[in-house]
């Protein structure tokens, strides 16, 4: 038996089409289901539903043997535990710096609030620039406008939850997309199974690449 974990919403919509192509199929809708765990058309594979954060932790400790996760969750996570052989080309977004459209940037010591606190102290230590990170949950466009930080690094796709608060995208941190992760242990016991699922996926990946295109 292999355990997949995945998060409800928007990677599970892009995922679908996926796990599809490999026969797996999840019985029942996690969107009106209240189960967390999914048997799906193949008796040898399950899904479990968690928080899109959490997937890492699941994976690594082995309670799920793979996972999808965005790039933006597991740079926050240790990526020590954990392989990640496929880019799976889904919920694709970018993590940006943003400020109000009618600020600039102030040199020196600037306070910036964001979810991705590791990526952002990253950024801004290759920078050589000394940043107060401020740790929030979401609904980090905000911060801002109500005095709490200067900028905020979050995740833009069109660009349309900036806009509606009067923010601007300023630099690019990181091209975003979700990845497949495996854990380190099912990845030997597990081999054949595992291996044989990850080509599938990743042809079934580069389809859809080549149809976009
Ligand atoms: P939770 O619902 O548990 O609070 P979340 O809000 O991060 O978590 P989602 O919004 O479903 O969950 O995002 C899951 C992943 O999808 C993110 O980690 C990121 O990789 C990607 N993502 C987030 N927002 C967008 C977006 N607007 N466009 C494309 N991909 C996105
Ligand atoms: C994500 C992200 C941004 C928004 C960006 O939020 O946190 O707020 O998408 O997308 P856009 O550039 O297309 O507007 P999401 O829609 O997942 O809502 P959430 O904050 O509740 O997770």
């Amino acid at each position: 038996m292999l355990t997949i974990a995945v998060s409800k919403g928007r990677i599970f919509e892009e995922a679908l089409p996926l796990l599809a192509a490999a026969g797996i199929r999840p019985v029942e809708n996690p969107n009106t289901s209240r189960k967390l765990i999914l048997a799906t058309t193949r008796d040898d594979i399950r899904l479990v539903i968690i928080r899109a954060a959490d997937v890492p932790t699941f994976v690594e400790y082995g309670a799920a043997d793979l996972g999808i996760a965005g790039k933006d969750v597991l740079l926050e996570h240790d990526s020590a535990g954990l392989y990640e052989p496929l880019d799976l080309g889904i919920a694709r977004c970018r993590l940006m710096i943003a400020a109000p459209i009618d600020r600039k940037l102030v040199e020196g010591r600037i306070r910036v609030a964001t979810k991705y606190v590791k990526s952002t102290q990253n950024y801004f230590a290759r920078k050589g620039r000394q940043v107060e990170v401020i740790k929030l949950y979401g609904s980090m466009e905000l911060a801002p406008l109500v005095g709490l930080s200067d900028c905020i690094v979050d995740l833009v796709d069109t660009g349309n939850t900036l806009r509606a608060n009067g923010l601007k995208p300023l630099e690019l941190i990181e091209n975003i997309s979700s990845r497949l992760v495996v854990n380190k242990a099912a990845m030997k016991m597990k081999h054949a199974a595992i291996d044989e699922l990850v080509r599938i996926l990743e042809q079934e990946a580069r389809n859809v690449r080549t149809q976009e295109n």
